[in-house]
């Protein structure tokens, strides 16, 4: 496995495989690796000739600087179960490689209306942050295919759209998340939930399933809405922070069921202080 923290050095090298005719997919990641990344990691290796995967915390995206200073870092671990999996090649970039520039003075990418809803409500400037990264990414791996995660479904929405928009030629693929036993959607921050707070965790996807049951049977948002804050009240450990359903095409906000659209239901919200976003399909 080849591990580069230099852009330079990657970039010669992925020149050479493009040289020789082989197909690079590409797994962009902040480490902490768990199976939610492994999957990523298992559909790249499939479909191309070459895999990479960064591991890069990326400081521009976090508007809270304590989830930064406590975002977990297990680089050797994450370096061996990519070995073990088989990832050709690495990226882990030191902050000065891709911010040569004091990062919080770098150019900046409107998304338009998909920034102010949802997580890009609640997470403000986030999004823009994800964005720059992505878009440098892009440029120095060049890959033909990218893989992102349906648990990240709005970040999904803003990587097809930054590929539209500044017409990167690169195939996008939406992974299913991947799931505890118990329902939890893995993340890199659930390490962070104490022990006795853990088996609340799974509420969020509980409620999910049970507001999906009722959208089905032609229930409102609103009244979903509804449900799932008395739903979740129950737990004093849990505090929703938002229950929307979204039309998967365009990324907005539905307020009636349509069947005819393909539709996902996004939930946001804490447990104890750790916050954790969850979703599901409807149609
Ligand atoms: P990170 O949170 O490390 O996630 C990297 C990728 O793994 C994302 O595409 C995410 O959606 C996916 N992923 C995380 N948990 C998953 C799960 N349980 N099942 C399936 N896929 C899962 O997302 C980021 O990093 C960053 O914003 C990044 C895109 C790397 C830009 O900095």
């Amino acid at each position: 496995m080849h591990v580069f923290t230099a852009k330079k050095e990657i970039l010669y090298f992925l020149e050479n495989e493009r040289i020789n005719k082989r197909k690079i997919g590409f797994v962009p990641t902040m480490g902490a690796l768990h199976e939610g990344h492994l999957e990523l990691i298992k559909y790249a290796l499939r479909e191309n000739d070459v895999c990479v995967c960064s591991i890069f915390i990326n400081p521009t995206q976090f508007n809270n600087p304590d989830d930064l200073e406590k975002y977990p870092v297990t680089i050797e671990q994450d370096l061996q179960v990519l070995k073990e999996q088989g990832c050709q090649v690495v990226f882990t970039p030191a902050a000065s490689e891709l911010y040569p520039d004091p990062w919080r003075l770098n150019t900046t990418i409107h998304f338009g209306e998909i920034e102010s809803i949802l997580e890009g409500k609640y997470r403000p400037g986030h999004f823009r942050g994800v964005g720059l990264v992505v878009t440098k990414l892009f440029n120095i791996v060049k890959p033909h295919s990218t893989y992102f995660g349906q648990k990240d479904l709005q970040q999904f929405h803003l990587v097809k759209q930054l590929i539209r928009d500044f017409s990167f030629d690169i195939r996008l693929i939406c992974v299913p998340t991947v799931r505890a036993q118990d329902g939890l959607a893995l993340s890199s921050r659930n390490i962070r939930i104490p022990a006795e707070d853990r088996p609340y965790a799974n509420k969020f996807y509980e409620c999910l399933l049970e507001c999906k049951k009722r959208l089905k049977k032609g229930d409102k948002p609103v009244g979903i809405k509804l449900f799932a804050t008395t739903f979740l009240a129950q737990f004093p450990v849990i505090k929703l922070e938002y229950i929307e359903l979204i039309d998967t095409e365009n990324f907005t906000i539905l307020k009636k069921m349509n069947n005819k659209k393909e539709a996902a239901l996004c939930i946001a919200g804490y447990i104890n202080n750790i916050r954790l976003i969850d979703n599901v399909f409807i149609n």
